[in-house]
């Protein structure tokens, strides 16, 4: 009797479910391949595929070169010129040079690859996990892991179906210090969590305007590039070769920073409040303010998310500002016997209702060793940031982006009835108020957007009754790039 090894018995399981699946997303080529997955005799190191590697992708090259149990085999992105330092870094650590693929669904067509780790803009996210989980691969896919909610919900069923392992992009979910925090949250000994506050205090420079339409870089394969998005130029500057990283602070492609830096500590909140499912009202409001630019999503805003027995309160500020409890990046849990505050990746510090420390957390963690150890043991409850926990924390940032798209502009002048007879919600906006005031910007000449209240059922996770939030729930998926 022959026993399978790792690969073979990773690629048969999903192969049958793929097949039961129907595999409706994949493209042609993509399904064909799936379907003929089939036994490898190679050795037992995991072969990934980098997809993505101008930025954040860089680090996940280095995070899996250099170990003995995986290879990186390939490194894809749809712009060649960036991918010079992915190369040096994969060889420097595994003296191995991998082989480079511009088109993504090349990647999901070679069946020696095991894992695709994805850190392409977030429009990009869902399709590209759904698609590899589809051609029989496990994922690391960054945050957030959807563009909208629809098809957050999707990767989950898709891993859920096919048995395969997706890992969120949340390395704080992996800090021993964190971890350590949440647990003693939960314990309750600070009393129950009656608001959980996430902070994501980073400054951000105007991004300029362009003078209409750009030329996209000669080096990107920009149809690739745009993928599920609409096909049209960038309107950014495309300088030195680079329509890169600007591209968060556009509806098309990104989600503001809620939904960039944002979503760590939008995880963090509703991980400290122990929710495990998406709340029951939404609103936000919010700005652009401090310049005038191309960009469109806001760099100053509030959510406020009704958990009926608590809430949800998270503050986006791209201004010049000081910390709140001496957190910028970063969550303060406020409780009815004391507050947690988290200033960093790696530490906590618990202090009693009078501001004395009562204890403190700290250490760092491994979030691709993490996923790694649960491709071989095949237990999704082996990940610390499961799809589900990154579907439930992207969808919390789209629920908030929707609010405030659908808002309408209000003065500062005017007394703001927006949050009803939430305190804790005026005074965050008197706060934010106050940060503007600071930044020299005129609110007695200036509007901000009050977002609409949007009543939301968790089971469902569909709006109630309001047909036009409803329709953000997912958005236009171009020909070739659905998910249906
Ligand atoms: N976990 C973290 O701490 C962390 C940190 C930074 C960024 N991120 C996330 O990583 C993602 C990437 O961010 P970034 O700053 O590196 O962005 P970036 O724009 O600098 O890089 C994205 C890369 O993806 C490539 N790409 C686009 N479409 C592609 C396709 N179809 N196939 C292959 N490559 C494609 C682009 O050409 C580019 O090189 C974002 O979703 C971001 O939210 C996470």
């Amino acid at each position: 009797m022959k026993f399978m090894n790792r690969r073979e018995f990773i690629h048969d399981s999903a192969a049958l479910s793929a097949l039961l699946a129907g595999l409706n997303q994949m493209p042609v080529q993509g399904k064909e391949k799936a379907k003929a997955v089939k036994k490898s005799d190679v050795n037992d190191q995991l072969r990934i595929a980098v997809v993505g590697v101008n930025g954040r992708g860089k680090e996940h090259v280095s995070g899996f070169a250099g170990r003995p149990d995986c290879v990186v085999a390939t490194i894809c992105d749809a712009d060649e010129a960036v991918i010079g330092e992915a190369m040096r870094i994969a060889e420097k650590k595994q003296h191995k040079t991998p082989k480079f693929e511009q088109d993504i669904r090349k990647v999901m067509e070679d069946k020696t690859i095991d894992i695709v780790s994805i850190a392409t803009p977030n429009h990009w996210h869902a399709l590209a996990a759904i698609w590899a989980m589809q051609a029989g691969k496990d994922v690391y896919v960054e945050k957030p892991v959807s563009h909208n909610i629809s098809e957050g919900r999707r990767i989950v069923e898709t891993a859920r179906m096919l048995n395969r392992i997706c890992q969120t992009g949340t390395q704080i979910r992996s800090s021993t210090g964190v971890r350590e925090a949440m647990d003693f949250l939960h314990s309750g000994e600070l009393g129950k969590v009656q608001v959980s506050r996430g902070l994501c205090y980073k400054t951000r420079n105007s991004i300029g305007k362009v003078d209409g339409p750009q030329e996209p870089p000669k080096t990107m394969n920009y149809d690739l590039w745009c993928g599920p998005a609409p096909f049209k130029p960038p309107h950014r500057k495309t300088e030195h070769g680079t329509v890169h990283y600007d591209w968060h602070w556009f509806w098309d492609y990104g989600n503001g920073d809620l939904g960039n830096q944002g979503i760590h500590q939008m995880d963090v909140a509703r991980w400290g409040l122990g929710k495990n499912e998406l709340a029951k009202s939404v609103i936000s409001v919010g700005g652009r303010f401090g310049y005038v630019d191309d960009g469109q999503t806001a760099n100053t805003q509030i959510c406020v998310f009704d958990y009926g027995d608590s809430e949800l309160i998270f503050e986006v500020r791209g201004l010049k500002t000081d910390p709140y409890k001496n957190a910028r990046v970063g969550n303060v849990f406020h409780c009815a016997e004391g507050y947690l505050v988290l200033g960093s990746y790696e530490g906590a510090i618990a202090f009693d209702p009078n501001g004395q420390v009562i204890k403190k957390f700290g250490g760092g963690g491994d979030h691709f060793s993490n996923f790694l150890q649960a491709v071989r043991s095949r237990k999704m409850e082996d990940l610390h940031a499961d799809i589900l926990e990154g579907h439930l924390s992207s969808a919390l940032c789209h629920l908030g982006n929707i609010s405030y798209r659908l808002g309408k502009p209000q003065p500062f002048s005017q007394k703001s009835h927006a949050f009803g007879d939430d305190k804790e919600a005026y005074e965050t906006l008197a706060r934010m108020e106050q940060h503007l005031k600071t930044n020299s910007v005129p609110l007695d000449q200036t509007s901000y957007q009050v977002g609409r209240k949007l009543a939301f059922d968790p089971k469902s996770e569909r709006l109630v009754h309001d047909k036009e939030a409803d329709a953000m729930l997912t958005r236009e998926y171009r020909k070739g790039f659905e998910i249906s």
